[in-house]
């Protein structure tokens, strides 16, 4: 009889969700039918830019630490308790082999304890996801162009359960070109944010950088750093101070030419009727104003960026697995 009402009592429309696949540790509570009921994000990029980049092991370390905090403020937040979730969703891979498997060895403490089911959720797919959340709520079929930290790829979505890979980078993703850019111009890490606000006080024309020009529908960004190290070398200390938002600014826009191109190229091949733009470099200005001019839906900000929300939204489209049967389940590193 208790066990009874106890399920009565439950309200189960939410999806819990964990995201741990590189230095962010993120959890959301996402409705079923796609609301965001709280969203939070525990960045541990302070912790990492003495170091001028992602630190694995300090990342895997500093997840756990955060993992219980952070679920227990996203619950609150939602003013939820365990007992109204439906199922908990987890990043499974691609990224950080230690980071990821914090993750999923807390979800599935968690779903277990809980006799709830595991979802278990590819990070790009949760990219694509964040698009399905209410208030954008985008529709399948479009065309979706991927730019993050760790992949550039151009996708055909046809429906809200998975994609087809038209082109991805060969060599940087845009994200760490970005990046990359950054810290040749001492602007710290991540550097994509402040390459965009800094960009904003330079001239884009006052450098010439070169995009590159692969067959099909591939991007390639190893050149374009290059190119930014060679000018950044030719200046004297106090000239690159003076120069140094030209030089965002000229960087930034051989970027996004970049990634643009593409975009275009890709839309006259498929007959998709939208364009999508998700991904931490999606919250580029730019970015979003270029393909704003061309009717493209892009990911709210706070969803560019890696957060959970995404992945739980991502989790209504994906497999669910019984308790107790994913105490097995694995993560990956990078993508099949
Ligand atoms: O999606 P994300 O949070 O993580 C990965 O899945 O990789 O993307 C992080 C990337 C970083 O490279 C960061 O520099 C870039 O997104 N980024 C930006 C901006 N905000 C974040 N790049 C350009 N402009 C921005 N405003
Ligand atoms: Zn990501």
């Amino acid at each position: 009889m208790a066990r009874s009402r106890e399920c009565d009592e439950r309200r189960l429309d939410v999806i819990l969700g964990l995201e741990t696949s590189c230095d962010e540790t993120a959890a959301a509570c996402v409705s079923r039918d796609g609301r965001v009921l709280a969203n939070v994000v525990a960045s541990q990029a302070e912790l990492h830019a003495r170091y001028g980049g992602v630190v694995p092991e300090v990342a895997s370390r500093r997840h756990l630490e955060l993992a219980a905090p952070v679920l227990r403020e996203t619950l609150e937040c939602a003013g939820a308790s365990l007992r109204e979730i439906e199922a908990v969703a987890v990043t499974r891979g691609p990224g950080l082999i230690g980071a990821l498997l914090v993750g999923v060895s807390a979800a599935k403490a968690l779903a277990w304890s809980h006799r709830l089911p595991l979802v278990p959720v590819d990070h790009l797919h949760g990219h694509v996801a964040s698009l399905y959340l209410k208030p954008t709520d985008l529709e399948p079929p479009f065309l979706c162009l991927l730019a993050s930290g760790g992949h550039t790829l151009l996708l055909d979505v046809r429906s809200r359960a998975g994609y087809t890979v038209l082109g991805s980078t060969l060599d940087d993703a845009a994200g760490e070109a970005f990046d990359k850019g950054a810290r040749l111009l001492g602007l710290g890490y991540p550097g994509g944010a402040a390459i965009d606000v800094l960009a904003t006080q330079g001239d884009p024309t006052a450098y010439t950088f070169p995009v590159a020009r692969v067959p099909g529908l591939d991007f390639s960004f190893s050149g374009l750093k290059t190119a930014l190290l060679y000018a950044v070398r030719e200046l004297e200390p106090d000239e690159l101070e003076r120069r140094k938002a030209d030089l965002a600014a000229s960087y930034q826009r051989a970027i996004v030419r970049a990634l643009i191109e593409r975009v275009v190229a890709a839309s006259e091949q498929v007959a998709l009727p939208r364009i999508a733009v998700v991904g931490g470099v999606a919250a580029n200005s730019e970015l979003r104003a270029r393909l704003g001019e061309l009717g493209a839906v892009a990911a709210p900000l706070p969803l560019c960026t890696d957060n959970a929300a995404m992945i739980a939204s991502a989790a209504r489209y994906a497999t669910r697995i019984a308790f107790p049967d994913y105490l097995e389940l694995d993560a990956y590193a990078s993508a099949a």
